[in-house]
C-alpha cells in the first residue's frame, strides 16, 4: 500500500505559513492539507483562495483544498485557479454534486466528496466515476485538535470495499483519505481499516520536531 501523509494547515502557525509548509514537506510529508471554513458550512472562519495562490509557490507538494463551505462551486472553481491540486467538498454543502465533480474535474483538478460523521456513504452510489479521492471525516468538521469518534473506522472499512469493487471492476484508482483527530497511536489502526492517506494537523505542527512525528507514522504504517 502507498501511503501518503497530509499534514493540515490549519494547526500551523499562520504567520510564517511558507517556512511551515516547507518544513513539514522537508520532514517528509507528501500533501498539504488545506483547510476552508466559512462560518455558515462550519462554525469557523480559516483561509480563501489568496492564500493558496500565496502558498503555492512554496512547495511543489500537491495541495489537498478541504472546502468546508456552502455555496461550493464558485470557490472550487477559484481554488483550482489559485492552484489546487486536489478539491474536496461535502455533498450536502452542494445543490448538484455532479456538477460540482464535473466542475472541479474540468479545471484540472481531483475531485472528491467528504463525509461527515453522520453523512450516508449512498452519495457515491451515482458519482463513483467523477470521484478521485473520498475524504471521511473522523471528528466533525470546524475545528483542529478533537478526538477521533472510533465509529469512523466501520465507515473507512464501508469506502474501502466500495473503492476496491469499484476498482476491481474499472482498474481506476481512488484515493481513501481520514480527517480529524489522526495520531501516531491510532494511524495504524486507521490504515488496517483501509485508509490511504491520513490528515494529521495538531499531531505533526503541535510538536516541535516534525519529522520525528512524520517517520513514527511511517513506522507505524510499515509494521
Ligand atoms: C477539521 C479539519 C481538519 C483538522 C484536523 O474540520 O478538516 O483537517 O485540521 O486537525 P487534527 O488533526 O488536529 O484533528
Ligand atoms: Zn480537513
Amino acid at each position: 500500500m502507498n501511503y501518503r501523509i497530509a499534514p493540515s494547515i490549519l494547526s500551523a502557525d499562520f504567520a510564517r505559513l511558507g517556512e511551515e509548509i516547507r518544513d513539514v514537506v522537508a520532514a517528509g510529508a507528501d500533501i498539504i492539507h488545506f483547510d476552508v471554513m466559512d462560518n455558515h458550512y462550519v462554525p469557523n472562519l480559516t483561509i480563501g483562495p489568496m492564500v493558496c495562490e500565496a502558498i503555492r509557490p512554496h512547495t511543489s507538494a500537491p495541495i489537498d483544498v478541504h472546502l468546508m463551505v456552502k455555496p461550493v462551486d464558485a470557490l472550487a472553481a477559484m481554488f483550482a485557479k489559485a492552484g489546487a491540486d486536489i478539491i474536496t467538498f461535502h455533498p450536502e454543502a452542494s445543490e448538484h454534486v455532479d456538477r460540482t465533480l464535473g466542475l472541479i474535474r474540468d479545471a484540472g483538478c481531483k475531485a472528491g466528496l467528504v463525509f461527515n460523521p453522520a453523512t450516508s456513504l449512498s452519495y457515491l452510489d451515482h458519482v463513483m466515476d467523477k470521484v478521485d479521492m473520498i475524504l471521511i471525516m473522523s471528528v466533525n468538521p470546524g475545528f483542529g485538535g478533537q478526538s477521533f469518534i472510533p465509529e469512523a473506522l466501520n465507515k473507512i472499512r464501508a469506502a474501502r470495499e466500495r473503492i476496491d469493487a469499484y476498482t476491481a471492476r474499472t482498474g481506476r484508482e481512488i484515493w481513501l483519505e481520514v480527517d480529524g483527530g489522526v495520531k501516531v497511536d491510532n494511524i495504524r489502526e486507521i490504515a488496517e481499516a483501509g485508509a490511504d492517506t491520513f490528515v494529521a494537523g495538531s499531531a505533526i505542527y503541535g510538536k516541535p520536531d516534525y519529522k520525528a512525528v512524520i517517520d513514527a507514522m511511517r513506522a507505524e504504517l510499515a509494521k
